[in-house]
């Protein structure tokens, strides 16, 4: 069956309108591709699929990262009787790309909502290919050959701005990762790298390395780059990865709130 796609926004952010055999069999799997890329993140609603199925429709796409979760699906929530790392997961609520600790930043996510909040919880993403795009020339120049310093201890002042020397220690323990600020991709174009993990640009003093994070950032999820997804029950959701940041908005730890992922692994690396 061939594609229907719906653009919600200018810049990110589409509707799929196929059936549940053509993302399994994957005769359009080249072309979700693309359109996932141009648009940052596409959804298919009102289809009835199961978790081997979202494993089948991943596969299609690229390779799945099977070390998380068991047989392809894991579970997102922030119940910590369901997911036992549903601290961390907390980060999720501040702008971030997941990943960006790795060498090879996942891909592309796939979420699948189970069960929802019936308050917040929806996701928001914005596209940080056009973000850059649409830099002034100057600020072009002047962030070109930027490097920042990405750590999971950064993350976490997020979700707990006071945390005890044992929590920072901890978190210490998974070495920060010195990516650009501006990813070149293969393609050639040229994204921002930015979110919840970004601690520090590489060179500048602390003041001006916080202020330009945190002016980069409000420039990139200013509402004409964000698309935010009501979710309903069944939707399936890919975001590309290397093309936009996201973030959840608060929902009841104790809301049931359920999304099963799969993630597909990067294909390139960020320089
Ligand atoms: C993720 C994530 C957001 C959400 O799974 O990487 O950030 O809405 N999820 O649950
Ligand atoms: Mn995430």
């Amino acid at each position: 069956m061939a594609l229907q796609v719906i653009d919600l926004t200018t810049h990110v952010g589409s509707e799929i309108r196929t059936d549940v055999a053509t993302l399994v069999n994957g005769t359009e799997a080249q072309n979700i591709r693309a359109i996932l890329e141009r648009r940052g993140i596409i959804f298919f609603r009102g289809l009835d699929i199961s978790d081997e199925q979202q494993v089948l429709i991943a596969k299609t796409l690229g390779n799945i990262v099977e070390s998380e979760g068991e047989g392809g699906v894991y579970k997102v929530s922030l119940d910590r009787g369901v997911n036992q790392r549903a601290d961390y997961l907390k980060g999720s609520l501040f702008w971030h790309f997941d990943g960006s600790l790795q060498p090879y930043p996942n891909l592309a996510g796939i979420l699948r909502a189970i069960s929802l909040s019936d308050v917040g919880g929806q996701t928001e993403f914005c596209n940080t290919y056009t973000a850059y795009e649409e830099l002034p020339d100057e600020d072009k120049r002047a962030i070109a050959d930027l490097r920042v310093v990405h750590s999971a201890e950064r993350s976490q002042y997020y979700v707990r701005p006071e945390m005890s020397y044992e929590e920072i220690a901890f978190w210490q323990q998974s070495p920060g990762h010195t990516c650009p600020l501006v990813w070149t991709h293969k393609s050639g174009r040229k994204s921002l790298l930015l979110g919840a993990t970004a601690d520090y640009v590489v060179g500048l003093p602390v003041e001006q390395s916080r202020a330009l994070l945190a002016r980069l950032r409000d420039w990139s999820t200013q509402p004409r780059f964000v698309y935010r997804h009501e979710w309903q029950p069944g939707d399936l959701l890919i975001w590309s990865n290397t093309g936009t940041m996201h973030r959840a908005l608060p929902y009841p730890e104790d809301s049931g709130r359920l999304m099963h992922r799969t993630v597909l692994a990067g294909e390139e690396p960020m320089n």
